[in-house]
């Protein structure tokens, strides 16, 4: 079957918000300690404990904004363990594997790694062994102008004036090892806590409450829309066979990052897929009770989960990262893409060692991954102008339905460039596809550049030894044909990323 996709380059009206390209650092396995924070004493070359190489990497990326201090950690964080000196800070429990907590890593350090990424500050607050008081306190610990007992006690602590911060999470995944709880008890919760969310200083939070599954989620709009900016929703792509619903802790996960054959290739595929579909009845969901649109939906954990890789710690959740992920990747990007209007952030799982990362390290050795190199591809469509587009495609029959065996979506910047992200999912076959890219104002020739990620076989990932072996290269498998329309042959397993220039 021929392959075709049309794009309106004189229509569309609504951003990609740049947010959607944000990122999570939890306090799990080596994300912080190793990963991001070596400490100030460290060999490991630092600016202030923060490690200049994963810093360096991290920067080409443009991070708009980033996740902390969890997930299932932050429902445990105590922010007083994270502030003052750090020789005197306490030793605490952390819940993920019960591994130590040195809190080494506190506020002022994930402040400071924000500014030096240049990301804004999404903070979790914990809801279920916190109080309302102590998240107020936070609050205003962090922004509070002034001699406030709270700002004083920052100022000593080191930084006098408050920090910018916006993005804040009442509580995380409340429904499992948030508490437990259900809609009817999050949801007179979250009337609690949310009070406790002052806006400090010229201020202006925007509060993300805590979503899960349909009903969760719908139960929720209807009895407290109107108290939250955001509701947050989490989807992996992974293999469970029990556990889907509780605590993590308690999944049966199948699947490795790099030890799979092409069932297992489609089916992480198809998972990914799923995320349409989820956000497409969440919209129309949401529709209903925010008819303006008011309401932000936050995919604040999404990504791939395997078993962890064979030699590392059980709760570590560290998985290598292979070209099937860089698809993931692309291809969960353009389904955000497309629902520009009602998606307003998304945050990968997670930025460092864990789960679906950017940067893999290993004492002092790092890595970018192939999801890393679709995320500095793909930064293009940051805060550019989601354009439609309709893609005609086989379809791959899988174990679990059918799948799209090609992903697209198109932006058109403030330059008047036009970008165009395109995946052929197919491990083996290269697909042929017509491009046509209507309303465009031609000034001249059509000037077309590319670049593709691909590789030779479905594991390839980059290694300490082989840290290049899957990065982009130019594409220039790209006709003009007659009409403006573009003829491309996009290789098996492959992400492309189109810049047009008329
Ligand atoms: O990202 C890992 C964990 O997955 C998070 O802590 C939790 O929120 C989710 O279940």
């Amino acid at each position: 079957m021929s392959s075709e996709l049309i794009i309106h380059a004189d229509q569309g009206a609504t951003r990609i918000s740049r947010h959607l390209y944000g990122q999570f650092a939890e306090h799990l396995g080596t994300c912080i300690y190793g990963g991001l924070w070596v400490g100030e004493s460290s060999p490991i070359p630092n600016i202030r404990g923060i490690r200049r190489d994963v810093l360096s990497a991290l920067r080409e990326l443009r991070i708009p904004n980033l996740r902390w201090p969890g997930g299932c950690f932050a429902e445990s964080y105590h922010w007083r363990d994270g502030i003052g000196p750090r020789e005197g800070r306490p030793v605490t429990e952390n819940g993920w594997g019960g591994i130590r907590e040195s809190n080494q890593f506190g506020t002022h350090e994930f402040m400071d790694l924000c500014d030096l990424l240049g990301a804004q500050p999404y903070i979790c607050g914990n809801m279920s062994t916190g109080s309302p008081e102590e998240m107020a306190d936070w609050l205003e610990y962090i922004t509070a102008a002034g001699d406030s007992r709270l700002a004083q006690l920052r100022a000593r602590n080191g930084r006098v004036e408050p920090w910018p911060l916006t993005y804040w999470a009442v509580g995380n995944e409340n429904w499992g090892c948030g508490g437990h709880m259900t809609v009817q008890q999050y949801t007179a919760a979250y009337r609690r806590f949310q009070p406790a969310c002052r806006n400090f200083s010229g201020a202006r939070l925007y509060k993300v409450a805590c979503g899960w599954e349909d009903d969760w989620n719908e139960a929720l709009m209807r009895d407290a829309g109107t108290l939250m900016d955001g509701l947050s929703i989490h989807h992996y792509s992974r293999t469970i066979s029990h556990g889907q619903g509780g605590d993590p802790a308690s999944m049966t996960l199948h699947g490795q990052a790099t030890r799979f054959d092409a069932a297992d290739w489609w089916h992480i595929l198809r998972k990914a897929t799923y995320m349409d579909g989820f956000i497409t009845r969440m919209k129309r969901m949401m529709d209903r009770y925010d008819a303006g649109g008011r309401v932000g939906l936050i995919v604040d954990e999404w990504g791939t989960w395997y078993k962890e890789d064979d030699g590392k710690p059980a709760g570590s959740l560290y998985q290598q990262n292979t070209i099937r992920d860089a698809l993931v990747a692309a291809v969960t990007l353009n389904i955000f893409h497309r629902h520009a209007d009602r998606v307003h952030m998304a945050n990968i799982a997670q930025m460092v060692n864990v789960l679906q990362a950017m940067v893999l390290t290993d004492g002092p050795h790092m890595l970018r991954t192939p999801t890393f190199h679709v995320f500095e591809m793909n930064k293009v469509h940051q805060g550019a102008v989601t354009l439609p587009a309709d893609l005609t495609c086989a379809e791959q029959p899988v174990d679990i339905g059918t799948v799209p065996v090609l992903s697209a979506s198109a932006s058109r910047a403030d330059s008047g460039e036009i970008h165009v992200t395109l995946c052929n999912l197919d491990p083996e076959t290269p697909a042929a596809l017509s491009c046509d890219i209507r309303g465009l104002q031609m000034e001249g020739a059509m000037r077309v550049s590319a670049r593709v990620l691909t590789a030779d076989t479905m594991q390839a990932h980059n290694t300490f030894d082989a840290p290049d072996a899957v990065v982009p290269i130019g594409f220039d498998d790209v006709r003009i044909g007659g009409g403006g329309t573009l003829e491309l042959v996009l290789p098996a397993k492959s992400v492309v990323v189109l810049t047009v220039q008329a």
